[in-house]
């Protein structure tokens, strides 16, 4: 009934204003960004991160997605805005070398700076395809999004957010560590905590299936996020080059000794 009314009114709103758009574009200077992460604890294994924008505003609890256009080509995506940059307009890596070339990353990848790109924000059905979660929800880390969770269900109940999350008992962004299973909170029931089917965190290594992969600058071949080695036949194996790269093999102990010391301090 809302979306009907609000619709009816956006229709008023442009046929009393043909040539007035309704909402407002701002011109950044947008540059690639490699490696997924999220501020809000969003999964990366549950939605597409190659169509991520990192820009220093914080994600909202209504608006989470932009629609950022290539100035010079008119190219456009819709992108999540699920994380927060020092200042820097980021947009993800193969989002960005398709505004620019009109080709992914993985197929054809370039490099380059800042390069001027109009956006602004746009309805969460534009978002839709890039969410994975069942039922078309934003899954959440159980044991890290509950802050940015509770300031969207006391401070806007009715917002995309609090009205479309999922919680899953992983603990990273990455989908290192964890189970993939959903989690409830009795939120109307005065619960501070989530419920999972195993213990809350469990720091357990995630399946392959749940793997989270960078697309890396200038090569376009596709990384394994969680232990930093490229992998040979992954999606879309377009790229040049199928050599193991140098791993960041202290990354998983060095993330597990994170966890642990986040996990003690809880
Ligand atoms: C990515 O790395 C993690 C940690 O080494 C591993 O458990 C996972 O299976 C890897 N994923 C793929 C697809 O190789
Ligand atoms: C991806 O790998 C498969 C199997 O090795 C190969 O048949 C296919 O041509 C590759 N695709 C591209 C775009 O290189």
């Amino acid at each position: 009934m809302r979306q009907t009314v609000a619709f009816v009114l956006l229709l008023l709103a442009s046929v009393a204003t043909p040539s007035t758009a309704s909402t407002t574009t701002t011109t950044i200077w947008a540059t690639p960004h490699e490696s997924y992460s999220s501020s809000i604890g969003a999964l990366g294994c549950k939605l597409n991160t190659n169509r991520v924008a990192y820009f220093p505003l914080a994600p909202s609890c209504s608006s989470l997605c932009i629609r950022l256009t290539h100035a010079s080509s008119g190219r456009s995506l819709a992108l999540l805005r699920i994380d927060q940059s020092d200042g820097a307009h980021d947009v993800s890596y193969d989002a960005w070398n398709y505004l620019v070339t009109g080709a992914s990353a993985t197929d054809a990848p370039t490099t380059g700076g800042a390069v001027a790109m109009d956006y602004e924000e746009v309805d969460m059905d534009e978002c839709a395809e890039l969410i994975h979660a069942d039922g078309g929800k934003l899954a959440l880390s159980a044991s890290n999004s509950m802050n940015f969770l509770f300031s969207c269900l006391e401070g806007y109940p009715d917002g995309w957010l609090a009205q479309n999350y999922a919680l899953y008992n992983v603990l990273d962004p990455i989908c290192s560590w964890g189970r993939d299973e959903l989690c409830n909170i009795d939120w109307g029931g005065g619960a501070n905590q989530p419920t999972c089917p195993s213990t809350l965190g469990v720091p357990a290594q995630m399946g392959a299936d749940d793997t989270v992969f960078n697309v890396q600058y200038g090569t376009g071949r596709l990384v394994n996020a969680s232990d930093g080695q490229v992998v040979e036949d992954g999606v879309g194996n377009g790229s040049s080059g199928r050599a193991r790269g140098a791993g960041l093999g202290l990354l998983g102990p060095l993330l597990a000794l994170a966890l642990g010391i986040h996990l003690q301090i809880t």
